[in-house]
């Protein structure tokens, strides 16, 4: 849930932790994107409460905002890093994370991602095909390395959330089918510089029912089963991220004890280290995207717009998934309006809100989107020729400047005059 605790109104003006929303944006200009760090250390150290009578291991799904002070917050606290290409892992090192507590995954990786990831040395590559599995052991024959992989296995449970982000049944392009897992022990027996340690799945984000995971995580424990009578110790027992929050007040996501109340008992029977892959759970509600009204505009059909200085290139979670981010004033007001909140960017996709209720902001007053810690800033682009944001982190009455924003040079450097 969006926490008034870590983004409190004092004198009438939003703060995050003990610093000003309205004061951040004056120094920094907007859009710009503001993270209170105690609210990524209460959302993991709760994660860790919840879990903590299971044999587990944390790894922060980095994907979800991999500003290198979110990474290094969260590894300060002990948890490891779930990365997904050679660029995230780059994060993660940069971040100083220790490479034995990073795991790879991911769909496509390629020759370069592997290469990497077995030179630094990382906990485990998570492999999704046979295809890699051979690509892997052949790195690692010509590297003279061994290579801690783990299998992803694709459960065929389809857990209910937006289509999206459904990534466990067999219409998706992830993981293995269990048909085809005689074949990869057989294959990996051969294989002497693999070392199968873990059996994996990952079958969506925001998933509001724990059902969806028991139900993979038994076939999961089939497999696990298997892979013991073919003679494989395995390790770890990796059941991925995917637990939800609240991104409406109206919809309030379950508590993350209630998933541990259903998965403990069903997880204890591995007898392995259980390892987690939270992204969202952690990051989502830690930031606010703060944002300036630019105009505002009545048309002929009665309809309001509020068009602010952030849109798609910022959050582009609500035309990608339809999704709903709360947006508050930042200034406290008295009277709402109905409006539609949309971005500059020449897209009709381009919007935050359609006919919601909000406060009556004027032109040059601030809003804030909430629950923009996950998802957001990472998936922020330059489309329209618009530079990306600053970020700011909070922790009580100190904020620093985590990631500059982005100058007009910065945007063609890379090009060739
Ligand atoms: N592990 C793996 C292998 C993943 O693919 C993901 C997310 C996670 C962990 C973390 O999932 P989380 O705990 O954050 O749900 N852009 C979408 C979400 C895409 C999720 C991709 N994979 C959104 O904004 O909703």
């Amino acid at each position: 849930m969006f926490d008034g605790k870590f983004f409190p109104y004092r004198d009438e003006t939003l703060c995050c932790e003990g610093v000003s929303l309205e004061k951040l944006a004056g120094e920094y200009g907007t859009p710009l994107y503001v993270t209170s760090r105690n609210s990524l250390v209460s959302q993991y150290k709760a994660f860790e409460e919840a879990f903590s009578d299971l044999d587990h291991f944390t790894c922060y799904s980095v994907k979800a905002n991999f500003n290198i002070h979110v990474i290094r917050t969260l590894a300060a606290e002990g948890c490891g890093c779930d990365v997904n290409s050679g660029g995230e892992l780059y994060r993660a090192l940069q971040a100083g994370v220790s490479a034995e507590k990073i795991i790879m995954a991911g769909v496509g990786k390629t020759e370069a991602d592997i290469e990497y990831a077995l030179r630094t040395g990382i906990l485990m590559l998570k492999a999704e095909s046979l295809s890699e599995l051979r690509l892997i052991n052949r790195i690692a024959v010509r590297s003279g390395l061994r290579a801690r992989v783990g299998v992803r296995v694709n459960p065929n449970v389809t857990a209910e959330t937006h289509p999206y982000i459904t990534t466990g049944d067999s219409k998706e392009k992830f993981g293995i089918d269990e048909a085809d897992l005689g074949e990869v022990f057989s294959l990996l027996k051969g294989m002497e510089s693999l070392e199968l340690t873990a059996i994996d799945m990952h079958i969506g984000s925001q998933i509001f029912d724990p059902e969806f995971y028991q139900a993979a995580a038994e076939k999961l424990l089939e497999v696990l089963t298997a892979a013991r009578s073919a003679g494989f110790s395995i390790r770890y027992f990796d059941i991925g991220g995917g637990f939800p929050v609240t991104y409406e007040p109206q919809k309030p996501a379950p508590s993350i004890g209630h998933f541990a109340s259903v998965l403990v008992p069903l997880l204890e029977k591995t007898g392995t280290t259980i390892i987690f892959e939270p992204g969202r759970f952690i990051a989502a509600n830690s930031t606010v995207l703060l944002t300036r009204v630019v105009y505002r505009k009545r048309n002929h059909a009665g309809k309001e717009f509020v068009i602010v200085d952030a849109g798609m290139t910022e959050l582009i979670r609500p035309a990608l998934y339809q999704s709903h981010h709360e947006i508050v004033a930042v200034g406290q007001h008295g009277s709402t309006m109905v409006a539609d909140v949309v971005g500059p960017v020449c897209e009709s996709g381009d919007f935050f809100a359609k006919g919601r209720s909000i406060d009556a902001v004027g032109e040059g007053e601030l809003l804030a989107v909430l629950s923009s810690g996950a998802y957001s800033s990472v998936m922020a682009s330059n489309y329209n020729g618009r530079p990306r944001p600053a970020e700011v982190m909070v922790d009580g009455d100190r904020a620093i400047l985590i990631r500059k924003r982005e100058t007009y040079e910065q945007l063609v450097q890379n090009e060739m005059f």
